[in-house]
């Protein structure tokens, strides 16, 4: 049985996790908050106090963490991945955080002869559990390739690049689509809504056109639902609109639609939406136009 170390069971890591463990791989896992770690229910799961704990029992880890502080804090801080690891430890990050950050973390890891992948994800909770998530990987070649059994058990298809900051700012890009599409909908939605035309017909009438997606679908049906149940948190896509501005401006571009997006996510942590799914951004929406939700 292949050993791995696994950090990090929020709603993509516990998901991740779990396909690991069915698909034949031992699991060395840190959670911040232990009693999380009982959620996986397997018996090829071995716990782990600190991360340093699991980087001692394992040559490769991956983590799936909230943000960049909390990546840095299983590297460097007490208790730390650098604490224990051997030379040729390999760190592969999956996590959406910050292009800076992962230059940092793959040049500490050279510093001390190990590596750093940095593989963020497009897809969220349903295509972790049934491993079809995409993938972009991006770091040394050789070690991506080490890598590339468990990309096959997590992804359907992965993109591979020779710098981390590629594959990081290219899942940026993605979630530059996501904040905004997911703002379209809810326009397409408020508009006809004043016109007294069902949320229902605009999806009825995307599914015949062109300009469908199944994100458009899924999403369409929950916000109809009122159902904001996280897959993806609020606070997150907020963390990457951030993250996306900082981007565009170390790389001198503007990205005018990107900062007025901005605002309506401020303005939903504002009216306590935090911790609900993306796509409460429709309820603010709403509310600016008038429209009953
Ligand atoms: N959800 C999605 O659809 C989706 C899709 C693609 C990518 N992503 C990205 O993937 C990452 C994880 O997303 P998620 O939805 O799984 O998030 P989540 O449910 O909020 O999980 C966050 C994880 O990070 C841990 N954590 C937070 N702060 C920490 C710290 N300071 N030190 C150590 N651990 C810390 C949490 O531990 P506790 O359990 O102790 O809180 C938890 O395990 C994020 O970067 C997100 O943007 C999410």
């Amino acid at each position: 049985m292949k050993k791995i170390g696994f950090i990090g069971l929020g709603i993509m890591g516990e998901a991740m996790a779990k396909r690991l463990l069915q698909n034949g791989y031992e699991l060395v896992v840190y959670n911040r908050t232990a009693e999380k770690i009982s959620k996986l229910g397997a018996s090829n799961v071995v716990p782990a106090l600190s991360p340093a704990e699991v980087a001692r029992n394992c040559e490769i880890a991956i983590s799936m963490l909230a943000d960049s502080k909390a990546v840095e804090e299983i590297v460097y801080g007490k208790g730390g991945i650098f604490e224990s690891m051997k030379p040729g430890f390999i760190h592969v990050d999956m996590s959406t955080i910050s292009p800076i950050t992962t230059r940092k973390l793959y040049n500490d890891y050279k510093a001390r002869n190990a590596y750093f992948i940095h593989a963020p994800v497009l897809g969220s909770k349903s295509q972790a559990a049934d491993g079809t998530l995409l993938i972009f990987a991006g770091g040394d070649r050789a070690v991506i390739d080490k890598c590339k059994d468990i990309f096959i058990v997590l992804g359907k298809k992965v993109w591979e690049f020779d710098s981390v900051e590629k594959a990081t700012i290219l899942k940026l890009a993605m979630n530059s689509m996501i904040a905004t599409m997911i703002v379209a909908l809810s326009q397409a939605f408020v508009i006809a809504d004043k016109s007294g035309v069902s949320k229902e017909t605009v999806l009825e009438i995307l599914e015949n056109s062109a300009l469908n997606s199944a994100m458009y679908q899924n999403k369409g049906r929950t916000i109809i639902n009122g159902n904001f149940e996280p897959n993806f948190y609020v606070k997150h896509i907020l963390k990457d609109v951030n993250l996306i501005l900082e981007s565009a401006m170390d790389l001198k571009i503007s990205l005018p639609v990107i900062s007025v997006i901005r605002e309506l996510y401020i303005q939903a942590l504002s009216k306590g939406y935090e911790n609900e799914d993306y796509s409460a951004i429709f309820k603010v929406i709403a509310e600016l136009a008038g429209v009953k939700i």
